[in-house]
């Protein structure tokens, strides 16, 4: 399959990129192609006629989605439309991203894809305007895909490195620390949610619309950050802290963990987050 894939230097574009072997896949950088501008995506695609193209650019640091509500309309609503129009007149296929922060967190039970989103802070309402413009852009051909807690090989740049690799530099400057309670997350591996991706695109019964896609169980990021420490077998004490989801007046989800519906329905399964922990700290 020809694709295009937005955000190689990312932690998921980087593991897309690792495990497509057998794709023919086509990555410029930004300086090439960024997506707030729809004539660099126009050239692109003209150019290379992707049967799909991957979006995982996303401007996510939810704080600064808060000062910069325009920016993230731009990245997370606007170029997702105009990507979506632009693979729709070219014929291919748009596979983008969402978050859980579409949700507003009241369940208890793991979100399923057609639960209603209640976001509750700009950077979750500039996603779910995303997801809408995607799907009703292109309704035959894009798939939207939610997902939660990401790390990976190259941690995210945008929100000052991934969790996993923060908290191990954590351990080596000082000997207890404070970790948030509040939350209950799906922590995933890019690794893992990459692979899952590619079976869903190579998937011949996966229709468009939106997918959850999220390593397997739940945790808060006190009991993640435990985990993570026992592991390795670093002698941190952490001490949870019950933030009651806010940072500063911003509201975060108390409970975004997404049921992985409709990929297991086509067979596309993650492993548990244990797991996946495990095998990155290993590696
Ligand atoms: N990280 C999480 O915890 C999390 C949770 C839920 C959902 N998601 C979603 O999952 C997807 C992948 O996340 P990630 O953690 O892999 O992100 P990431 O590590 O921050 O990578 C984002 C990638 O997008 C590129 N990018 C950003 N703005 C761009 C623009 N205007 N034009 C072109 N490229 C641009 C970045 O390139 P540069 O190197 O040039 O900056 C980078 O390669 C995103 O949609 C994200 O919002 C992430």
């Amino acid at each position: 399959m020809k694709i295009l894939l937005i955000g190689k230097t990312g932690q998921l574009g980087g593991d897309i990129l690792r495990n497509a072997g057998g794709h023919d896949i086509f990555a410029p950088g930004r300086e090439v192609l960024d997506v707030t501008s729809r004539g660099a995506i126009e050239s692109v695609i003209g150019d290379h006629r992707p049967d799909v193209v991957i979006n995982t650019a996303a401007f996510h640091n939810v704080p600064q989605c808060e000062v910069e509500p325009l920016t993230a309309f731009r990245v997370n609503c606007v170029a997702v439309r105009d990507l979506a129009a632009i693979c729709r007149d070219a014929g291919c296929r748009l596979v983008t991203f969402s978050s859980d922060y579409v949700f507003g967190g009241d369940k208890r039970t793991p979100y399923l894809e057609d639960d209603r989103p209640a976001p509750l802070q700009m950077y979750g309402i500039s996603r779910l305007a995303g997801e809408h413009a995607a799907l009703s852009t292109a309704p035959d051909s894009a798939i939207v895909i939610r997902t939660c807690g990401l790390y990976g090989r190259s941690g995210a740049v945008s929100k000052g490195g991934n969790f996993v690799d923060n908290r191990i530099a954590d351990a080596a400057k000082m000997r207890e620390l404070e970790m948030s309670c509040d939350q209950v997350v799906c922590p995933t591996s890019t690794d893992d949610l990459s692979k899952a991706v590619l079976a869903l695109i190579e998937h011949r019964r996966a229709a468009p619309g939106l997918f959850h896609l999220v390593n397997e169980g739940e945790c808060t990021w006190y009991e993640f950050t435990k985990a993570i420490y026992e592991v390795l077998g670093l002698d941190v004490k952490v001490t949870p802290v019950d933030r009651k989801g806010l940072s500063g007046t911003m509201r975060r989800p108390l409970y975004s963990v997404l049921a992985n519906g409709k990929a297991a329905f086509l067979g596309i399964r993650l492993p548990h987050w244990r797991d996946a922990l495990a095998r990155y700290l290993k590696a």
